[in-house]
């Protein structure tokens, strides 16, 4: 059966109120009926954008992500700087961002993003967590150790994986232009496809990949078939690129 395929755009700490403008263009491509209806568009803007974006462009041909919800399970509080899953809900929001490797360089351990991750799903959130290696530990031929622990000390055993994409950014692919090869990412994707089978019994997990992706190099990426999408940073916030990106990977 053919899948969906993922085009998630995190636009971390960019965009303002006239960046509606790139989301409106994305927008009127979809409605397109040429373009492949196996795709599934995503806009994780800032918070602060999230509740005017999904109030004003509010269609079955994109959807909206929030990139971190409070590990506080509660609805409201006197918690000051944080926003409840439930509020990031409410702003429209249909899916967050775990685990991103900048996040993790700040404040989100395991543990914690272990807790968001349940936080996220009993609020109806669905889950896009990342994992990843440095450069130092792909040299060392560390890669897959390291994203087996990230994911046994995150992922509960009885997780729903209807509600979980798992992201793969290689930390040093992030911002840097640099793309793995095929082979080093056939290599990790079938290894992480068995040992998710073996150990969640999952058959069908969502994997995409994120780091340097843009319209030229999609198209390579596109070639391999685990792969069910991506996570874009920099090309997600012109919807110029963004949309080469959709059209080159589905030419
Ligand atoms: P870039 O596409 O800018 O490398 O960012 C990738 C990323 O971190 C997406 O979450």
């Amino acid at each position: 059966m053919a899948k969906t395929i993922y085009f998630i755009g995190n636009w971390k700490m960019n965009g303002n109120y006239d960046s509606i403008k790139e989301i409106e263009t994305v927008n009127n491509f979809l409605k397109k009926k040429s373009i492949s209806k196996l795709k599934k568009i995503i806009f994780c803007p800032p918070s602060n954008l999230l509740m005017s974006f999904s109030k004003k462009i509010n269609t079955k041909l994109l959807d909206y992500g929030a990139q971190d919800i409070s590990k506080i399970n509660l609805n409201n509080g006197p918690y000051t700087g944080q926003l409840s899953a439930k509020m990031i809900k409410e702003s429209g929001a249909n899916y967050v961002i775990v685990g991103h490797s900048e996040k993790r360089l700040l404040d989100e351990d395991c543990k914690t993003i272990k807790k968001k991750i349940s936080i996220a799903i009993e609020n109806k959130l669905k889950v896009i967590f990342c994992i990843g290696e440095n450069l130092f530990q792909k040299k060392k031929n560390l890669s897959f150790k390291i994203l087996k622990k990230q994911i046994l000390n995150s992922i509960d055993k009885k997780i729903n994986f209807d509600n979980l994409i798992i992201a793969y950014e290689p930390i040093w692919s992030i911002g840097t232009g640099i793309v793995p090869s095929n082979n080093y990412l056939d290599q990790i994707y079938t290894k992480l496809k068995k040992f998710l089978r073996e150990k969640y019994k999952v058959n069908s997990p969502i994997l995409i990949y994120g780091g340097s992706v843009t319209p030229d190099n999609v198209v390579t990426l596109g070639e391999n078939s685990l792969i069910s999408g991506f996570l874009i940073g920099g090309a997600s916030l012109k919807s110029k690129s963004f949309i080469e990106i959709i059209k080159n990977y589905f030419r």
